[in-house]
């Protein structure tokens, strides 16, 4: 009896394990379909990737501030101004070297590459530009694999403020109104990040700290002047050195990895 009755677990545990083989394999096929897809569109996945079931679904969310995505015209056309490419046309201007669409679009790439993402554990991604546009970007979207590229795509969405899929017409990234507090999760806890910020934490035990009631809101990218109390609940530094956004990025990214055990 006690034999039949392990015998039969055991098949229930092989079936369990075959499902969950099952969800993997069928994780992995969908990877692969997006990554065929051409590099010169904005894709996505037709569908999220569903997290094992029984699993339940935790996300984090990032804003990226003060993005550096400036309309401009040189040589008679409109595009995103950057000061290594358009140093000519922008000579005339004080700020000629804070035109940094690389540094946005690098920020991105770290939050939309990660395995958190590919996991679907990543909820929402808000960027905000320095001259006061705020936009969201799905998380199944697949940026473009060239920063030129990906700053054609910026240039559409701030013309027409949103773009769809070609095929089904679903929105991928489009312009929202401010502020981004009313974007948020409820239940968020927001979490500012910068060097200078006298609480400097290990981010693997920030992270592993908070409650899993929380919704965790990650803000990266200088936050305007004055506005860090008025929309964060906490500021933090997560190294004794400045950071790109790009590495700031990755190690939230990671650090979320192990905590929700994403391999
Ligand atoms: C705005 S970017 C600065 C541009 C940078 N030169 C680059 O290439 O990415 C860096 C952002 O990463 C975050 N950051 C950098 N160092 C950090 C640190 N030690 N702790 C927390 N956040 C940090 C801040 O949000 C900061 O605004």
């Amino acid at each position: 009896m006690a034999r039949r009755k392990r015998r039969q677990s055991e098949s229930e545990s092989g079936a369990q394990d075959l499902s969950n083989k099952t969800v993997k394999r069928k994780l992995e096929e969908k990877s692969t379909t997006t990554e065929k897809l051409a590099d010169n569109d904005v894709t996505h996945d037709a569908i999220i990737p569903s997290p094992p079931p029984n699993v339940e679904v935790r996300r984090a969310t990032f804003v990226v501030e003060n993005a550096s995505l400036r309309k401009g015209i040189v040589r008679k056309r409109w595009k995103i101004l950057d000061s290594e490419e358009d140093a000519d046309a922008l000579k005339q201007k004080k700020d000629e070297n804070n035109y940094r669409p690389g540094v946005v679009y690098q920020a991105l790439r770290a939050i939309f590459d990660s395995k958190l993402n590919k996991a679907g554990m990543v909820g929402a991604v808000y960027v905000k530009t320095d001259n006061g546009v705020l936009f969201e970007i799905k998380p199944h979207v697949r940026i473009p694999r060239t920063c030129r590229r990906f700053c054609g795509v910026m240039l559409e969405l701030l013309d027409k403020k949103c773009i769809r899929t070609k095929d089904t017409n679903e929105i991928l990234m489009r312009v929202i109104a401010e502020p981004v507090t009313r974007h948020l999760p409820v239940n968020s806890r927001v979490v500012g990040l910068s060097y200078s910020s006298e609480k400097v934490v290990d981010i693997d035990d920030y992270v592993n700290s908070a409650g899993d009631e929380l919704n965790l809101v990650f803000v990266v990218g200088e936050l305007a002047h004055g506005k860090i109390n008025e929309y964060t609940n906490d500021f933090i530094s997560v190294s004794n050195y400045p950071l790109s956004a790009k590495g700031c990025i990755g190690l939230i990214c990671e650090s979320l990895e192990h905590k929700w055990k994403v391999f």
